[in-house]
């Protein structure tokens, strides 16, 4: 049966973040923004209302009642989330937040004149481990991007994070993750109880991801 998600708001992050360094440079990734925008579809289309807190990408969702917030910074993104938090049954960060800024941004332009040059960085707000420390009634889900040892680095960062899922995934050349329209991903809850999913489209897994949280939302 399909799920079906009315009267359920959810709170979606996507995309990259960029940390200014001066006027024209920024710190960034290569995320695209595509899995969030694609699992926020699946949400909209399955009749829940949706925010989408969306990081600086061209990419946008096709499902019209969506409503998208543009951010550009890891504060940015947090602020916007806090406004939403709170009412939202079901939060899912997919976001690839940059995870330092810049201590000080400069307000000129950065001239090349040395052969070296160290840029002071400081840690930026971790989004989804602030929303874990306050939440309430909400089913929260992040993501976890893993190079190595990835279903153990995700059950790590589910206990740290205080999620109730999370979702696994790596990026390579075979069409996983970061730039692809493809990604292979492993669902994991609090009871360490695993959904391992094929590699297929994003808009495929966030029916599957869709599918997944539905069996965990208690009404
Ligand atoms: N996340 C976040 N804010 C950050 C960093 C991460 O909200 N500043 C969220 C991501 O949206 C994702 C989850 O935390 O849902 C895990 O992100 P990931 O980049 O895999 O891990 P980090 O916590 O940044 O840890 P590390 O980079 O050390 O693996």
């Amino acid at each position: 049966m399909i799920p079906n998600f009315q009267h359920k708001k959810i709170l979606i992050t996507a995309g990259p973040t960029y940390e200014p360094i001066d006027p024209v440079r920024f710190i960034g990734n290569r995320s695209t923004g595509k899995m969030g925008i694609a699992i926020a579809d699946a949400f909209a289309d399955r009749q829940a209302d949706v925010t989408l807190v969306l990081g600086p990408t061209t990419n946008r969702p096709s499902n019209k009642n969506i409503t998208t917030i543009c951010v550009e910074t890891a504060d940015e993104m947090y602020t916007e989330c806090l406004k939403y938090e709170a009412n939202s049954n079901i939060i899912i960060m997919s976001a690839a937040v940059a995870d330092y800024k810049m201590k000080t941004v400069a307000d000129q332009k950065i001239k090349k004149t040395d052969e070296t040059i160290q840029l002071e960085l400081v840690k930026n707000v971790d989004v989804l481990f602030e929303l874990g420390k306050i939440k309430t009634h909400q089913l929260l889900v992040g993501f976890a991007l893993e190079t190595e040892n990835v279903l153990e680095n995700a059950q790590a960062k589910l206990k740290k994070k205080n999620l109730d899922l999370i979702i696994a995934n790596t990026t390579n050349q075979n069409g996983e993750g970061f730039g692809f329209d493809t990604n292979k991903i492993s669902i994991v809850d609090k009871d360490n109880k695993i959904y391992n999913f094929e590699l297929k489209q994003k808009q495929e897994l966030a029916v599957d991801i869709c599918n997944v949280i539905a069996t965990y939302l208690n009404t």
